[in-house]
C-alpha cells in the first residue's frame, strides 16, 4: 500500500507510527496532525529529569524538526483534527482544511482527569501531562517551600520524589489506602510509601481533597475530607487521565473506555486504525478488553499498524511493561499484576533490591522489579515464552532466571 497515511496525534505513538512506517521502506506520503505546538516529545522525562533541573525541550524531542521533511514526514503541529469524514476519506482541521488519507491512524492519547472541587481553577493549581505543563511546574518548583500533591499515582509520585530532592515540604493526598494500587502489589506500594516518609513525604492515605484553600487570589492548599487544611504553595493535582475518544465517537465509531479496535488494532472501519493510550484493545491473556498508558504500549502498537500497513499484518502480541523512578529506586514491572492472589519475594525489601512475582494460582501474572533490572528482563522473556516458574525458583536467588527463560 502507498496511499496517503494520515495520523492524528504527535505524541509518542504517532511518531512511532511515522517513523516505523519509512523504516520499513513505505514510500506513500505520511502527515502527522498534533494539536501541541512542539515537536513530538518524550512524556516519561517530564515528571523525573525535567522537574530537577536535568533536561529541556530540546533533549526531551524524539528527533529535531528537520527530521520530518528530511523523511518525508508533514508534520503540522498546533493543528487540531475536529472531524473524520469517513465517506471521503478525509478528516477536517480547526481551520476548515481538509486532509484527505487511504489509511488514518487515531493517536489521540489521554488528556488530564480534572479534580472536581471548589477551587480547582485557582492559580497555583498545576498538572502535569504536557511539556508546556512541565515547564511551568519546573518553573515554579524551586521556589516554592510547600507543595501538596494530589494522587498517589506515577505522576504524583515521581513529582513528589523531585520536590523532596529540592527540599520542599510535600504532602501527597491519596484517595485509595495505598498509592499505584491500579498498577502495582501491596508489596510494593507499602515499599514506596515507606520509601517516600524516609524521604520526608507527609502521607494522607484513604482520604479526598473537598477545597482547594484560596489564599491572596491563589492556592494556598487544601482542605480533606477530615476537615484539616494542608498548606501550600502550589497544588499538583495527578488523578489520571481520560482517553481522547469524541472524534472516534462523532465518526460512529464503537467506544469502550478507549476506541474499541480488534487484536489487528483495526477499528471497525477498516480504513482507520487506533493506537496507544487511546486504544482499547482485546486481552490475549486474559479476559475482556485493556487500554493502557504506557510507552511500551504506544511504541508496540504503532509498529504493529506499521507492520501492517507494509504488508505484514500479524495480530498485536506484547507482554506489557512499564517503569517508573523515585529517589534512588527504579521500578520496573513486566506483565499485568491485576487479579493476583499470591507472590513471592526474591532479594531483600530492606536493602531495596527486590522482585514480587505475582501469580494467580499457580499462574505467574507480572513480575515488579525494584533495582533489579536483570529480574525485569529476564521476566519478560519468561511472560513472552509463556512460562510459569514455581515458588522455589523464584525465590530462590541461585536460579538464573534468565537461562530458564531460554530453556
Ligand atoms: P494514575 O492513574 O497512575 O494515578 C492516579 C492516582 O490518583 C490513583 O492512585 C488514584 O487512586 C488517585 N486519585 C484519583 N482521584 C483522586 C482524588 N480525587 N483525590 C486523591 N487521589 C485520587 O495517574 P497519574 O499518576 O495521574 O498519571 C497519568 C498518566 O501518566 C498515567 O497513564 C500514568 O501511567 C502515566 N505516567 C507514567 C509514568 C511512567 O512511565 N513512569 C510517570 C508518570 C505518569
Amino acid at each position: 500500500m502507498s496511499e496517503p497515511v494520515v495520523i492524528v496525534g504527535a505524541g509518542q505513538a504517532g511518531f512511532e507510527t511515522a517513523t516505523s512506517l519509512r523504516s520499513r521502506g513505505y514510500t506513500g506520503d505520511i502527515t502527522i496532525l498534533g494539536d501541541e505546538d512542539n515537536v513530538p516529545y518524550q512524556r516519561p522525562p517530564l515528571s523525573k529529569a525535567y522537574l530537577k533541573g536535568d533536561s529541556d525541550p530540546e533533549s526531551v524531542a524524539l528527533r529535531p524538526r528537520d527530521y520530518f521533511a528530511s523523511h518525508r514526514i508533514d508534520l503540522h503541529c498546533s493543528r487540531r483534527v475536529t472531524d473524520i469524514d469517513r465517506q471521503m476519506h478525509e478528516v477536517e482541521l480547526d481551520d476548515g482544511s481538509r486532509v484527505g488519507y487511504g489509511h488514518l491512524v487515531l493517536a489521540t492519547g489521554t488528556r488530564n482527569r480534572a479534580l472536581p472541587v471548589p477551587g480547582a481553577g485557582l492559580p497555583g493549581v498545576q498538572y502535569l501531562r504536557t511539556l508546556s505543563e512541565a515547564q511551568a511546574l519546573a518553573t515554579t518548583l524551586p521556589s516554592c517551600t510547600s507543595i501538596v500533591v494530589i494522587g498517589g499515582g506515577f505522576i504524583g509520585l515521581e513529582v513528589a520524589a523531585a520536590a523532596r530532592i529540592r527540599g520542599v515540604t510535600t504532602t501527597i493526598v491519596e484517595s485509595l489506602d495505598r498509592p499505584m494500587a491500579r498498577a502495582v502489589s501491596e508489596t510494593v506500594s507499602k515499599f514506596f510509601v515507606d520509601e517516600h516518609a524516609r524521604h520526608g513525604v507527609q502521607w494522607r492515605l484513604d482520604t479526598s481533597v473537598t477545597e482547594i484553600v484560596e489564599k491572596n487570589g491563589r492556592a494556598g492548599g487544601v482542605r480533606i475530607a477530615t476537615g484539616e487544611v494542608i498548606d501550600a504553595d502550589i497544588v499538583v493535582v495527578g488523578i489520571g487521565v481520560v482517553p481522547n475518544t469524541e472524534l472516534a465517537e462523532r465518526a460512529g465509531l464503537a467506544v469502550d473506555n478507549g476506541i474499541v479496535v480488534d487484536l489487528h488494532l483495526l477499528t471497525e472501519d477498516p480504513a482507520i486504525s487506533a493506537i496507544g493510550d487511546c486504544a482499547s484493545y482485546p486481552n490475549t491473556a486474559g479476559t475482556g478488553r485493556l487500554r493502557l498508558e504506557s510507552i511500551q504500549n504506544a511504541v508496540d502498537h504503532a509498529r504493529c499498524v506499521a507492520n501492517r500497513l507494509v504488508g505484514n499484518d500479524l495480530p498485536y502480541q506484547s507482554v506489557p511493561w512499564f517503569w517508573t523512578e523515585q529517589y534512588a529506586s527504579k521500578l520496573q514491572m513486566a506483565g499485568l499484576v491485576t487479579g493476583y492472589d499470591n507472590t513471592v519475594v526474591r532479594g531483600s525489601i530492606e536493602e531495596g533490591s527486590f522482585s514480587v512475582f505475582c501469580f494467580a494460582g499457580a499462574r505467574l501474572l507480572g513480575v515488579e522489579s525494584v533495582n533489579r533490572t536483570r529480574d525485569h528482563m529476564a521476566a519478560r522473556k519468561l511472560l513472552a515464552a509463556g512460562k510459569s516458574l514455581s515458588h522455589d525458583e523464584c525465590a530462590d536467588p541461585a536460579v538464573d532466571l534468565k537461562a530458564l527463560a531460554l530453556a
